[in-house]
């Protein structure tokens, strides 16, 4: 039997771990473990490839979400709108600042944010809105951008799974106030821990999000503002130093390995698979199939040695941590009905066709029982 990981992480090593190595032992040589150049060498190159003017390291993506709320000032009392789709640190961010998430539903071809929910949810206490480019793809940002200016809010981007996608000569994270990125090791630009990033074009909310990730301070021992440990660590930053030239090349893999498993399951029982948009809007973080029989393939597969996953078995307002909001059953029946029928297959740069091949035989085995 073969067996298919979710995620490679040791296929992605190989060919890099010499330079892993070497930007690990400039680190171990200088000793400058917080905030040393690797950071800020780092910093200056995501920004760059974000096509933003500023990025700020932080300590994982859910830390960057709550300081990009902090430094736009939204906390107690305030609303934010994001999806019912997404994975719970989107939420879990806006819940650190005090404030209130504000819950639309799905697209149920893209899985993106329903845009024409946005509207209805506004109130006089909602400051922001925070599209999630959930598995890779890319949010049309121009209606959101167009909501938020007709009603004065924020836009923050949820970049954690899209790093380097690009819709109309935009790259996710550029396009609102700010962006948060996380470097999880299984993401599409991913370093050997925790790490996170905030993109952003404005040099006064940099300004703020660097005091607030470094205990409110620019200057040592000054304080102007209440602020956190949110620090992204030197060895990290060295790391993703390595990886990050490599990001497209990766991005360009996952992408043909999407467009192999289209062509390989077309047509095997009732799957409906994801969306190929215009190359580059998607960098397919995670590959999402749907199935009504989702759960026994899901056992079918694992059994049979294929590593598949559920992003996610639960939408945000069906868990306990989220049952203040007073949501219930049938409250968002795009996002409910996605988590009964949505299965990620293994996905990573790495994915080669003898894997594909062994998946597709496995997926066919199990709808012709
Ligand atoms: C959509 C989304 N938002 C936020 C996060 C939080 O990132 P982290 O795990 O680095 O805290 C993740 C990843 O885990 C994510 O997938």
């Amino acid at each position: 039997m073969m067996k298919i990981p979710f995620v490679d992480l040791q296929s992605q090593l190989k060919p890099i771990r010499n330079q892993i190595n070497e930007g690990i032992n400039g680190v171990l040589d200088k000793c400058n473990f917080i905030l040393g150049d690797d950071v800020k060498k780092f910093e200056d190159s995501f920004a760059k490839y974000c096509g933003a003017k500023y990025a700020i390291g932080i300590s994982s993506g859910l830390d960057a979400i709550h300081l990009a709320m902090r430094a736009l000032e939204i906390g107690e009392g305030d609303e934010v709108i994001t999806q019912a789709n997404t994975f719970i640190a989107t939420a879990l961010g806006i819940t650190m600042a005090g404030a209130k998430p504000v819950l639309v539903d799905a697209n149920e071809s893209n899985f993106l944010m329903n845009v024409e929910q946005i509207e209805k949810a506004i109130t006089p206490k909602t400051k922001a809105i925070m599209p999630v480019h959930l598995y890779g793809r890319m949010t049309d940002m121009t209606p959101i951008m167009k909501l938020a200016k007709k009603h004065d809010l924020h836009v923050v981007e949820d970049a954690a799974q899209s790093h380097g996608a690009q819709l109309f000569g935009a790259r996710a994270g550029s396009v609102g106030a700010m962006g948060c990125f996380s470097f999880y090791p299984g993401k599409n630009l991913g370093c050997y821990g925790d790490g996170g990033m905030v993109v952003t074009n404005d040099p006064q909310l940099k300004d703020k999000v660097e005091a607030l990730r470094n205990y409110g301070s620019i200057k040592k021992y000054h304080h102007p503002i209440v602020g956190f440990n949110n620090r992204l660590d030197t060895m990290q930053a060295a790391i993703l130093n390595v990886k990050l030239p490599h990001l497209d090349a990766y991005n360009s893999a996952r992408f043909e390995a999407a467009i192999k498993y289209n062509k390989a399951l077309e047509g095997i029982g009732d799957l409906v698979l994801p969306e190929i948009p215009e190359k580059k809007s998607h960098v397919f973080h995670l590959y999402v199939l749907k199935t009504k029989k989702r759960d026994q393939l899901l056992e079918f597969l694992n059994n049979q040695g294929v590593q598949a996953g559920i992003h996610y078995p639960i939408p945000v307002h069906m868990h306990g941590a989220y049952a203040h909001l007073g949501y219930k059953t049938g409250s968002f029946p795009v996002s409910e009905k996605m988590a009964s029928e949505i299965l990620s297959l293994p996905m990573f740069p790495e994915l080669n066709d003898v894997q594909i091949d062994y998946v597709k035989q496995k997926v066919k085995e199990f709808f012709s029982k």
